[in-house]
């Protein structure tokens, strides 16, 4: 077979997402061509910090600022008009730049309003195990998909689509209504169901502007054309639907694998997978966090990196590092550099610790059990010394301080891969690269 000019390469999060993913594909964009988005869809949210300005990306690919960029979604992501629509007024952006750089997959599906009424049904009915969902709709459009029964941004254009969506919604809501939900008791997004169904069709005729390609064929032929690929993932690998703290995850592939199948690539085609975590860890949502602190130490994690969910606000969990749990992200990704996030915000910490294995039935293990949420996993940490010092002032990624570089030092040595770039705030400037 013909061997592909270029190789596609994949940013990913490690950890339970919010790595800082946005922030770091914006930076690494001016050496990217085409930067797509393979997975998840409005649960996500990607924030980009400069000129004093901060955006936060549901749907859109964290590369849309850059001229000359051109931004995918693919077909592996599932869209949200109505969220899409006013992803697209947040980032005041005029409308014949945006739809030069954007372009969506055909393949990629819907996310119809009744999937959200769903998602919030499902939950409910939950009760105390539920997943904690952002509630946008990502579970019952990924089980549609997954079912054969989904809509795609194909099927938006042709012209019994609202005949296609009459049929979809009414079993949607048939199932709705077994779970004792009824569409005029919920809100969506602080929304009456009609009002965001009537927001929703206008966001689907906005979206009907921007090109629809065979995202597989663009990707393809950008790479055999000598041009440079960033696939950006979503959420993080402990929320993958196969490899994540199951069942409290996501419902897609959030691995590197998902940027083949998301994408239209084959796996001989992936170059680079950048691996990125924090310098601690969070989890937002229910499920299983064998490093969460729920004492002054953890409160402080989360007043200094500022740990409330981009996408519905809420207070993130927070930890120190899980460094089995980092290496098994590390394998199952095939990870060949590692990005590491938010190292200023371990500034305040005279020393700090990380988990290098779990105490667990009497004994010690140093990989992730099947019964990762079992009461009987007790980390048994490391402590690191902190460095005294505001990271934000440097520039320069060898003068940082010993105690940090120890810190990576032994990071790289627990997972066998080097650390190439060092994040020490939330702007496009503090950023820094071996
Ligand atoms: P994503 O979902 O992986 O793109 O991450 P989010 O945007 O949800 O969450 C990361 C948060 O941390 C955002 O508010 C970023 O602006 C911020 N951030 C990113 N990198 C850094 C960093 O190195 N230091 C600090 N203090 N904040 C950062
Ligand atoms: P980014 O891309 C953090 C979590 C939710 C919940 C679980 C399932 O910003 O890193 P879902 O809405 O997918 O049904 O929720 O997954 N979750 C995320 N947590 N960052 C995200 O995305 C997330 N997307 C989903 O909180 O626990
Ligand atoms: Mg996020």
């Amino acid at each position: 077979m013909k061997m592909m000019k270029n190789k596609a390469d994949v940013l990913l999060g490690l950890q339970w997402g919010d790595e800082g993913k946005g922030k770091i594909v914006d930076v690494l964009t001016p050496d990217y061509n085409v930067v797509a988005r393979f997975q998840g869809g409005p649960n996500a949210g990607h924030t980009l910090e400069f000129d004093n300005k901060k955006y936060i990306l549901h749907t859109i690919p964290s590369g849309i600022f850059h001229e000359g960029s051109v931004n995918l979604i693919g077909n592996g992501v599932v869209i949200d008009p109505m969220i899409f629509n006013e992803e697209l007024r947040s980032i005041q952006m005029p409308f014949d730049v945006m739809k030069k750089r954007l372009l969506i997959s055909r393949k990629a599906h819907l996310i119809i309003p009744s999937h959200k009424l769903l998602d919030a049904a499902l939950e409910h009915a939950k009760g105390e195990s539920k997943i904690g969902s952002t509630l946008k709709g990502i579970g019952p459009a990924y089980t549609d998909k997954i079912a054969r029964d989904g809509l795609r941004i194909g099927n938006l254009l042709q012209s019994d689509f609202r005949e296609q969506y009459e049929i979809l919604k009414e079993s949607h809501l048939h199932k709705a209504r077994a779970l004792g939900f009824d569409i005029q008791t919920v809100k969506l997004d602080y929304l009456d169901f009609e009002e965001y169904e009537k927001k929703w069709f206008e966001g689907a005729e906005k979206l009907k502007e921007f090109p629809a390609v065979d995202s597989e064929i663009f990707v393809n032929k950008a790479l055999n054309d000598g041009l440079k690929l960033l696939a950006e993932g979503a959420q993080g690998s402990l929320l993958d639907i196969d490899f994540g703290s199951y069942p409290f995850v996501t419902s897609s592939n959030t691995i590197a694998a998902g940027a083949c199948t998301g994408l239209g690539l084959a796996p001989s085609t992936i170059g680079v997978v950048f691996g990125i975590f924090k310098a601690y860890c969070t989890r937002v949502g229910s499920g299983p966090f064998p490093t969460e602190l729920f004492d002054e130490k953890g409160q402080l994690l989360r007043k200094e990196g500022n740990e409330f969910g981009s996408t519905t606000g809420r207070p993130r969990r927070c930890g120190w590092l899980d460094l089995p749990a980092l290496r098994y992200s590390v394998m199952i990704n095939g990870v060949t550099t590692l990005i590491m996030t938010k190292a200023d915000v371990l500034n305040g910490f005279d020393e700090f610790k990380a988990c290098i294995a779990y105490g667990y039935k009497g004994g010690e293990i140093d990989y992730i059990p099947f019964e990762f949420d079992s009461e009987e996993i007790k980390p048994v940490y490391k402590t690191f010394k902190g460095w005294e010092t505001n990271l934000g002032k440097f520039r320069d990624y060898d003068e940082l301080p010993a105690e940090l570089l120890d810190y990576i030092s032994y990071i790289e040595d627990y997972t066998g891969v080097n650390v190439s770039i060092v994040s020490t705030g939330p702007d496009r400037s503090q950023t820094l690269i071996k």
